[in-house]
């Protein structure tokens, strides 16, 4: 589905907010429901676009899955394929995810590229590298990376950066290999916890996770399990940040507050009140926002997925704030977006300085993607007049429901589908 949400600016969000599961722990557990024989049982998946092309991503690997009442069932005990075309990759570049445990399942995996990189350059080279290591022979052919082992076998890895995806496709493959094996430097964001959990659950032997090396001891096999996602840090702090730019009284109920200390410490900062209360966080905007610095690091650090939503907040902070982008290059789409509503913001290479002003005002405005979108609906919130974001597949991607859930605090969000 596409469209656009019209936002009527101005009103000030009150009430009580559920999250649902952690859409990037959803995406690798799926991946990781491949390598199981039986029945697997998936708990707490939100109705995102993202969780759709990943359910395709299964399916077409020979899986039965069924979605239900945010329960799914996957059946992996017939893969037929190994081979992923770029018509799904194209849509979600986290179907690389299936690599790791297609090769683990299968001695060999197919994925097509999402767009025409070449092997060791950027976007998955580390993934590669760590999967050569474990005895893997890689080859680009047509559009596909080719992975082949008749045998995994364990072995040493450090990771030159915690990248997470390439920390959870080593894990994949690594879990059904011969001895045991090491990923050092390994990222340590919550779902990669989740996804330890998750694979322990189905018989792995996985330890470490959180804490930067990981040591996985190879398995024979692994059956199907019952397991229940965590919740959404990212949505948790979205709707945290919608609260205090709103001068809002908003609760967000069903989190985990150790997931979002670093958006929490931030907001305190700002002025906002945020009261934690066992898995409720409640945030109370002050009448004025004072401008902070903010730098994006790997977890515990400042998560680059808040980055977007925590620059509109800025746009209208009393004085000037610096926004430093140390994961992505290309991460500050929004700026000029944020610009077209009044926002004042220089972009200097990995850096923004953001000058508050009064006010911003309504405009056109394009989600370019996920999180970009969803500050632009953001700023909707608190501009003067009607903003109207378009291409809203972007913001489906990873929110389950935003308008409906802002509109019952308050908000006033119309959604046009095209
Ligand atoms: C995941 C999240 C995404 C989040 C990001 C960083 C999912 C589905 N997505 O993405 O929402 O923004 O973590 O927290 O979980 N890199 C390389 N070589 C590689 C792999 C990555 O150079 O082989 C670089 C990337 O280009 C990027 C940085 O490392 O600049 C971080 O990427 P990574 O941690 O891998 O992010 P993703 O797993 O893609």
């Amino acid at each position: 589905m596409n469209g656009k949400y019209i936002v009527m600016g101005g009103n000030r969000l009150v009430g009580k907010i559920s999250v649902g599961g952690a859409k990037n722990s959803v995406l690798p557990i799926m991946a990781a429901a491949l390598l199981a024989e039986g029945k697997t049982t998936i708990e707490n998946v939100p109705y995102l676009s993202d969780v759709e092309v990943m359910k395709e991503v299964l399916r077409h690997a020979g899986a039965v899955v069924e979605h239900k009442h945010r329960r799914l069932e996957v059946e992996a005990d017939k893969i037929q394929t190994s081979e992923i075309p770029e018509t799904l990759t194209r849509k979600l570049r986290a179907s690389n995810l299936v690599m790791g445990a297609l090769l683990a399942r299968m001695g060999k995996a197919n994925v097509a590229y999402p767009g025409g990189c070449s092997i060791g350059s950027r976007p998955l080279d580390l993934h590669l590298k760590g999967l050569q290591l474990l005895g893997a022979e890689i080859k680009e052919k047509g559009g596909f990376i080719q992975v082949r082992a008749s045998q995994l076998v364990g072995a040493d890895i450090h990771l030159d950066f915690p990248s997470v995806g390439a920390t959870e496709n080593l894990m994949l493959a690594a879990v059904l290999a011969k001895g045991t094996t090491v990923i050092r430097n390994a990222a340590k964001e919550p779902e990669i916890v989740d996804l330890q959990n998750f694979l322990n659950a189905m018989g792995a032997h996985v330890r470490g996770a959180g804490v930067g090396t990981i040591v996985v001891k190879g398995v024979k096999s692994l059956r199907g399990t019952k397991h229940e996602v965590i919740p959404d840090r990212i949505e948790v702090a979205t709707y945290m940040i919608a609260s205090a730019i709103t001068q809002g009284d908003v609760s967000i109920t069903n989190a985990i507050p150790e997931h979002v200390e670093p958006v929490i410490a931030k907001l305190r900062e700002t002025g906002a009140e945020v009261i934690v209360e066992r898995d409720t966080i409640r945030v109370c905007g002050p009448s004025s926002l004072k401008s902070v610095n903010i730098k994006t690091l790997p977890y515990p650090g400042f998560p680059t997925d808040v980055q977007p939503q925590m620059m509109t907040l800025l746009t209208i902070s009393q004085g000037a704030s610096m926004v430093t982008e140390t994961i992505f290059e290309n991460r500050f789409k929004h700026a000029a977006e944020l610009r077209r509503m009044g926002a004042d913001i220089t972009l200097e290479g990995r850096v923004a300085l953001i000058k508050g002003v009064p006010r911003l005002s309504g405009a056109f405005v394009e989600a370019t993607d996920l999180r970009a979108g969803v500050a632009l609906v953001l700023a909707g919130l608190v501009a003067e007049g009607i903003t109207v974001v378009e291409n809203i597949s972007h913001i489906l991607r990873g929110y389950e429901c935003i308008d409906r859930k802002l509109n019952q605090l308050g908000a006033k969000i119309v959604c046009v589908e095209t």
